[in-house]
């Protein structure tokens, strides 16, 4: 029976394939004002501006490819059952080959009925627009989760993190929650390793901090999961 790795990833792992991180200097929060473009009250006051920022990191996600980080976390799949628990919105982990990604914050590449938020629909271009409508007649919207909106996977995420043997926190900086809530269900003793080039807050006891970027950082972590294969 393999033992169960789980990882709690951020937009830091995908910078290396080019997608803007939020808060890292130059990061989409210094571009862009979050009330404007990621909120329910955002999207009844302008939705053209909503659809258009998400319509810019879709069209970025149409030619970024998955990068080391993503890769490595994908082949760690031959020595453990690996759960990737994801705040990202793209799809470069599946991309790269893992075969659990639960996605905490949406998905940048579905779009969902304003009206009926059961009715969910994958695009096959990068732009979403005003006009765009669900079966029922009503606006498409980005399927995401905004600030002020439930995350509806939070409970499936807790049950993940409560089964690992293992938990790796790679390029997020734990500033939102529930996400970053999520290290506070493993089970005491289960041996953490926490990949980001600057330190995030981790309050945990024995972390092992990994001080790279994730296409580096995740091969180190390999050599170091080795013993615990
Ligand atoms: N490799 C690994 N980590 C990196 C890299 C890299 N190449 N580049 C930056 N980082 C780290 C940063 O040091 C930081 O700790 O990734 C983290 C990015 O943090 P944020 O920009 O806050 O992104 P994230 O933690 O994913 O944000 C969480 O906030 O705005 C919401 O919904 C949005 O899902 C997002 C959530």
């Amino acid at each position: 029976m393999k033992k169960k790795l789980v990882i709690l990833s951020g937009a830091g792992i995908s910078q290396e394939s080019g997608l803007k991180t939020f808060r890292d200097m130059g990061g989409l929060w210094e571009q862009y004002d979050v009330t404007e473009v990621a909120s329910p009250e955002a999207w009844q006051r302008n939705p053209e501006l909503v659809l258009k920022f998400y319509n810019e990191r879709r069209r970025q996600l149409w030619e970024a490819e998955p990068n080391e980080g993503h890769k490595g976390i994908a082949s760690l799949e031959d020595w453990f059952d690996v759960e990737v628990i994801t705040q990202n919105v793209d799809d470069l982990h599946e991309q790269a080959g893992s075969s659990k990604v639960l996605h905490l914050h949406g998905e940048l590449r579905k779009a969902r009925s304003s009206s009926d938020p059961g009715l969910i629909y994958t695009l096959t271009h990068w732009e979403l627009n005003l006009g765009d409508k669900c079966a029922k007649g009503s606006q498409l919207r980005p399927h995401i989760v905004w600030f002020g909106e439930m995350v509806t996977e939070i409970s499936n995420a807790i049950s993940v993190a409560q089964k690992a043997d293992i938990f790796v926190v790679v390029g997020t900086s734990l500033m939102v929650y529930p996400a970053a809530s999520l290290i506070n269900y493993i089970r005491p003793g289960t041996p953490v390793f926490v990949i980001d080039p600057h330190s995030p807050e981790v309050f945990y006891k024995e972390v092992v901090y990994i001080q790279e970027k994730a296409g580096k950082g995740v091969s180190i972590l390999k050599r170091e999961l080795e013993k615990f294969k």
